[in-house]
């Protein structure tokens, strides 16, 4: 990735949801310090910020103004940020590194960790409906549920379920491309389509050809996750490396192995860039994250 462009662009923004989400989430000095303190531990300071990214890059395409990308970007963050917490617990993945750090339940204890993410879900909820995050009522109402459909049982969580139902199986390729599409696939689309919603109103064709970006680039993000477990270190990602092989979760790579697994990625990436050449120049950001998110390293 050379782009000076995107990168300086991505720098900033990550440096400015850092400082939206530390005013958003309550200061670890109010009650419950304790709580306060673990849903701040487990949303700031670390992650790439991939979701807020788009949610910036789709939101400024159309023209969204920067405080509504603000509680858009947040929001989907913060309920990124809940399901790493919950995705780290015991009775989930039982891992103890994330984002270079000990995970929230060991850093605190296991139920304060579930309440963390509980309370992070739900703040997501509360900014999404109580700010201002879009030009119309109506837009701001499909965008809670957006992010709502995203997050549940037909989403993330219910990728979650399918994943830990999954151990041990040798899953069909659709029967796994439809957990990725749910458990990762599913906000990440979600961010895509908030930040448009934030924006002017949108046409169907627009919306058609951004949809079909989101869902690319959304299951491409999980078949990369896949890979880098197998082919990268612990230091490297700051999250364990190894941990689909040994807990048995069927992945891309125990499917297909690293050269397929990687050769879908790329695949995935050229459907999704070519969606997007209707939006001409105005998309580069857009399709800049889409490179991104198949050729990271972490
Ligand atoms: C990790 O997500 C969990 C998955 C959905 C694959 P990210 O790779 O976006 O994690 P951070 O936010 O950068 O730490
Ligand atoms: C988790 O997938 C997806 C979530 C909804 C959090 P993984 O379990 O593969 O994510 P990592 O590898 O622990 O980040
Ligand atoms: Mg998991
Ligand atoms: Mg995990
Ligand atoms: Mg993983």
């Amino acid at each position: 990735m050379n782009n000076p462009e995107f990168l300086a662009w991505a720098n900033d923004r990550q440096q400015h949801i850092e400082t939206v989400l530390a005013q958003l989430i309550p200061s670890q000095t109010v009650l419950p310090q304790r709580l306060h303190d673990a849903m701040r531990y487990a949303t700031l300071g670390g992650g790439k910020r991939v979701r807020p990214l788009l949610v910036y890059a789709s939101g400024t395409l159309m023209q969204a103004s920067p405080a509504h990308q603000d509680i858009a970007a947040a929001a989907v963050e913060l309920i990124h940020a809940y399901s790493l917490v919950h995705d780290d617990l015991p009775c989930m993945d039982n891992d103890t590194l994330r984002r270079g750090k000990p995970t929230c339940h060991i850093e605190f204890d296991e139920s304060t960790a579930l309440l963390a993410g509980d309370a992070l879900q739900t703040l997501a909820f509360d900014l999404l409906s109580n700010q201002p995050a879009a030009a119309s009522p109506t837009a701001q109402l499909k965008m809670v549920g957006l992010l709502a459909q995203a997050a549940g049982s037909h989403g993330m969580a219910g990728g979650q379920a399918i994943d830990l139902a999954s151990v041990g199986l040798q899953l069909s390729l659709p029967e796994l491309e439809q957990m990725h599409i749910l458990k990762t696939g599913a906000l990440i689309r979600a961010s895509v389509l908030l930040g448009a919603h934030a924006g002017s109103s949108i046409n169907d064709s627009e919306l058609r050809q951004l949809d079909h970006f989101a869902k690319c680039i959304g299951l491409a993000f999980q078949v990369v996750d896949d890979i880098l477990d197998a082919e990268s270190t612990s230091a490297t990602l700051g999250k364990t490396a190894g941990k689909d092989a040994e807990q048995n979760k069927p992945t891309y790579v125990s499917l297909l192995g690293l050269r397929d697994a990687k050769a879908h990625a790329q695949a995935l990436l050229a459907d999704a860039q070519e969606s997007l050449t209707q939006f001409g120049e105005r998309a580069n950001h857009l399709l800049a994250l889409a490179d991104f998110i198949v050729a990271r390293k972490f």
